[in-house]
């Protein structure tokens, strides 16, 4: 037996390959090759919801990417609690948007101006990527590489032509690196968001660090351009900001828990966001008493930092999340 064969073998359950639409093990490994301490640390198989998923279970970390959307939904480092909040409402089918984990978010960031047709935030993570490369090291260090294309579906929204490529690397931190390439012949500007959503104890008594001095615009007052003036900031109410043109490290702070550093490269805007109590209970696919669990710290290009890509060229978006504590 060869090692793809064995890797597949122990992770890919037939009933849920046929489910899928998917005729054998090959078609769920899509020409990926599993060699060396990938068989030990990695398998193939149903994911939260029931959706095909790259599982991670290593000496370092536990971890889980969704083929549909190249979603993050479970990271949590050795020794220390899950980082990643899905809240237990989230749908999980083709065409839906989970909520929870570390949604992708391209070409346009939230409701795209002009186009009320067009879905919210993207194209990109509502459809199935591919699985393009897994790899591992011998301390269980894995990089799951996923990938997705425009094609009619998402041209008859957004008209051009594009590559995208995902690495999540799962270690003591969690990192996602995005390539956006431009594969059509006239440059397009883009925005581009990691949206995670964090475990948080109680929001009431959260603070995010990092953002002082920072303009922002503040959605739930109507788009108000204000400069952030608190060292940490705190939640008493429903919070949507878009911090403009900061490339720095936030921390998420909370008494009794480690804190979430989050570092970030490529990305010029930060979106912090907690939907309160009346939004909460306004979204199907959130429980009404679940907000005080999480937090939104999103790392994006978005409006005036949005990306501009020429003919042919590549840009790339990276992230960082880690526990204080945990090794690096
Ligand atoms: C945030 C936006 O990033 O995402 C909010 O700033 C939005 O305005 C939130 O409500 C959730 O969006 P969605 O499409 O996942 O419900």
């Amino acid at each position: 037996m060869t090692g793809q064969q064995s890797a597949a073998g122990r992770g890919v359950d037939g009933k849920l390959l046929s489910r899928l639409g998917m005729h054998s093990e090959s078609d769920f490994l899509q020409g990926v090759e599993l060699t060396g301490p990938v068989q030990t640390f990695v398998t193939f198989g149903a994911g939260t919801g029931g959706l095909p998923a790259v599982r991670v279970k290593s000496p370092v970390c536990e971890g889980e990417v969704l083929l549909h959307g190249a979603h993050v939904t479970r990271f949590t480092p050795a020794g220390m609690e899950p980082l990643l909040f899905v809240s237990d409402r989230a749908v999980f089918r083709d065409g839906a948007a989970v909520r929870g984990g570390v949604p992708v978010i391209f070409p346009w960031f939230g409701p795209r101006a002009g186009h009320p047709e067009s879905p919210m935030h993207g194209l990109v993570r509502t459809r199935a990527w591919k699985l393009l490369r897994v790899a591992a090291t011998a301390e269980g260090v894995v990089e799951v590489v996923l990938g997705i294309g425009d094609t009619a579906e998402t041209r008859a929204h957004w008209d051009h032509s594009f590559r995208l490529e995902l690495a999540v690397r799962f270690a003591t931190d969690l990192g996602v690196r995005l390539t956006v390439s431009n594969s059509g012949a006239e440059a397009f500007r883009c925005e581009t968001a990691f949206h995670p959503y964090f475990v948080v104890g109680d929001i009431r008594s959260v603070g995010v660090r990092g953002l002082l001095g920072v303009p922002y615009l503040s959605k739930t007052e109507g788009m108000a351009r204000r400069v952030e003036d608190e060292e940490v900031v705190r939640f008493s109410g429903e919070t949507d900001r878009v911090y403009c043109g900061t490339e720095g490290t936030c921390v998420i702070e909370e008494p009794g828990r480690p804190s979430v550093v989050l570092e970030k490269r490529g990305s010029r805007t930060t979106v912090v966001w907690n939907p309160w109590i009346a939004k909460a209970a306004a979204m199907a696919d959130f429980g009404d008493a679940e907000w005080p669990g999480m937090v939104c710290v999103e790392q994006a290009n978005v409006g005036d930092d949005a990306l501009e890509v020429s003919a042919g060229q590549s840009v790339e978006m990276g992230a960082v999340y880690r526990f204080t504590g945990s090794s690096r």
